[in-house]
């Protein structure tokens, strides 16, 4: 999980079945580092405990306005100015009403009104009293003052109604935090695409090309940059993973599917990372029914796919970066070198997969980052290691990039 060292988050839990998945909410923020402190609603101690929340983060659950945690403090606007980020979850039709017209009868309200930073509210409720035009609006009110509304997830509520109005998953809410607080916006206003995972070429209905391409590094790649606040479109070959927040994927299957993707979002990238392993091959022909076996040997007939990357050298526009991956079991700075000149690259990121931790399928990677300037050779990482040296590889190239080309 990433570092929310030197963040202080403060968690607004109100009266709602829901409030006992909080506690695997604090306790992620808190192991990730960050000082969390929960105030709660008298309806919330219904639910589950103040003690709960002070074991976790190894702070004072505060229920009470007049607390007298902090003697020597005014709490509530204390709270309110420290904190980096406010998380209301679950928060009730009530405590939703009451944010919306500036009621501030108890403390979480309070301290709401009194803060500044960003707010990300998570109603949770039955579905019929989420659907009142009453609740809407109010929710559309809180939009309007720059809160960030997550949408309820859908399924049997705790009243036995099935429909929308479950609190989302601590992994979803933490996604929301995380979002907002991990990194430094460094790539806000960026769009970027990132292509990763093999792409399969068929050959009957049945059997397929491919490669061991996990897709693991584009996808490290995609979560940096959105982290780091770009807009990011991953265009993803079949793999096994979780799609990564707030990151529009598309799906391809082929190495042309690819291509097309590609042909379609250039126009409006401004960085472009293809750590895909693009089939160069596919069968000639794809057989309508499954091959059937025969005595004898057999042979295929592969025709080449469309090189991505040639096209993208021959129609990109000035300004955008392009950056090149290039896996070798031989000769890999020769080979990845000459492929950063031949596809005009900016940058090339290398790897062999013949040392130990690189390549296909593992957690971590080793990678030598080539430009025209020369080469930095990066030890053994995991791959959301590499992916941050690299975005700060590119980051400085592409406003080098930018500056230069404002100059001319
Ligand atoms: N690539 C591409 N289109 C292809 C094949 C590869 O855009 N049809 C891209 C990959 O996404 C990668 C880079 O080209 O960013 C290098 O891929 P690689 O397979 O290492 O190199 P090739 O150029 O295909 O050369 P070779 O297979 O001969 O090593």
């Amino acid at each position: 999980m990433q570092n929310l060292q030197g963040k202080h988050i403060l968690l607004g839990v109100c009266g709602g079945v829901a409030a006992y998945k909080m506690a695997n909410v604090a306790s992620a923020l808190h192991k990730a580092g960050a000082k969390v402190s929960v105030i709660m609603t008298e309806n919330a101690t219904q639910f589950i405990t103040p003690l709960t929340f002070e074991a976790i983060t190894n702070h004072p659950c505060i229920v009470d306005t007049f607390t007298r945690e902090f003697p020597h403090d005014i709490t509530h606007i204390s709270l309110a100015k420290t904190a980096d980020l406010i998380l209301v979850a679950p928060a009730t039709a009530n405590v939703i009403a009451k944010l919306a017209h500036g009621i501030a009868d108890d403390m979480l309200t309070t301290v709401l009104l009194a803060s500044r930073c960003k707010k990300l509210i998570a109603p949770a409720m039955n579905t019929a009293m989420l659907e009142s035009p009453v609740t809407q609006d109010n929710l559309k009110i809180l939009e309007k003052y720059g809160a960030c509304i997550i949408a309820p997830a859908s399924g049997l509520l705790a009243c036995k109604d099935i429909g929308s109005g479950k609190l989302p998953e601590p992994k979803v809410l933490i996604d929301y935090i995380m979002r907002e607080l991990a990194r430094e916006k460094t790539l806000a206003g960026t769009r970027v695409t990132i292509t990763a995972g093999p792409t399969r070429e068929s050959l009957d209905p049945v059997r397929y090309l491919t490669n061991h391409s996990s897709g693991r590094m584009g996808y490290a790649i995609a979560r940096e940059a959105m982290l780091r606040g770009a807009e990011v479109i991953l265009i993803s070959g079949p793999v096994a993973l979780d799609p990564v927040p707030f990151v529009q994927i598309q799906q391809v299957i082929t190495a042309q599917h690819m291509m097309q993707a590609v042909q379609k979002v250039l126009p409006a990238t401004d960085i472009l990372i293809k750590a895909a392993a693009v089939a160069d091959y596919r069968p000639i022909s794809i057989s309508d029914h499954k091959i059937k076996k025969m005595e004898g040997d057999q042979q295929i007939t592969l025709e080449r796919t469309d090189d991505i990357l040639g096209w993208v050298a021959r129609n990109r526009r000035q300004g955008q970066f392009v950056c090149g991956f290039s896996m070798e079991t031989q000769d890999m700075m020769a080979n990845s070198a000459a492929k950063l000149d031949r596809k005009k690259l900016d940058m090339i990121v290398a790897n062999n997969l013949k040392v130990e931790g690189a390549g296909f399928g593992v957690d971590t990677n080793v990678v030598t980052i080539i430009t025209r300037d020369g080469a930095v050779e990066l030890p053994l990482m995991r791959k959301d290691e590499v992916a941050g040296k690299l975005l700060d590889m590119i980051e400085q190239r592409f406003q080098i990039k930018k500056d230069n080309e404002n100059k001319i």
